[in-house]
């Protein structure tokens, strides 16, 4: 099964919005197999947005995303990295569409909620950069008889 990277950035865990971005993943379907509350590094963040150094925006992506904690998550899913972009919704908030994460709570292009992995490949160095092997949980062995 497909596995993305999602973080709630500094500005939805300050926004107290954790629990909702968590619930319509939750609720899309998709399982959730790691979580955690990171104060980002600067090291770290600069490893997360590499293909953005030399960009305009990127002191200032540096500076917002080690600003205050942000929840990380591995989330997984058929085909869970396209899916979970469609959630989100488009970088630019004038764009996002209402019923994404961003159309329906973003207001600033800055200041945007939520960051998920792009494809599969980057999921997986993402997911290197904030998690150690053994905090990825499975559901391999769930009783499932609540269903
Ligand atoms: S690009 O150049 O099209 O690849 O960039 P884009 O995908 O639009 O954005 C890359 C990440 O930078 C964030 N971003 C910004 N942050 C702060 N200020 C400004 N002006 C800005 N513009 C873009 C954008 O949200 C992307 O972060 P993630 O975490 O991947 O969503």
């Amino acid at each position: 099964m497909e596995k993305t990277f999602l973080m709630v950035k500094p500005d939805g865990v300050q926004r107290g919005l954790i629990g909702e971005i968590v619930r319509r993943f939750e609720q899309k379907g998709l399982q959730l197999v790691a979580a955690k509350l990171v104060q980002v590094s600067r090291e770290q963040a600069e490893r997360h947005y590499a293909e953005h150094v030399g960009k305009p925006f990127f002191d200032n992506l540096i500076k917002f995303i080690t600003s205050g904690p942000v929840f990380a998550m591995v989330w997984q899913g058929d085909q869970v990295v396209a899916l979970s972009r469609a959630m989100i919704g488009k970088t630019n908030s004038l764009e996002a569409l209402p019923g994404t994460i961003r159309g329906d709570y973003a207001v600033h292009t800055n200041l945007n909620l939520i960051h998920g992995a792009d494809s599969s490949e980057s999921a997986e160095r993402e997911i290197a950069n904030f998690f150690r092997p053994e905090e990825l949980l499975d559901y391999s062995k769930a009783v499932q008889t609540w269903i």
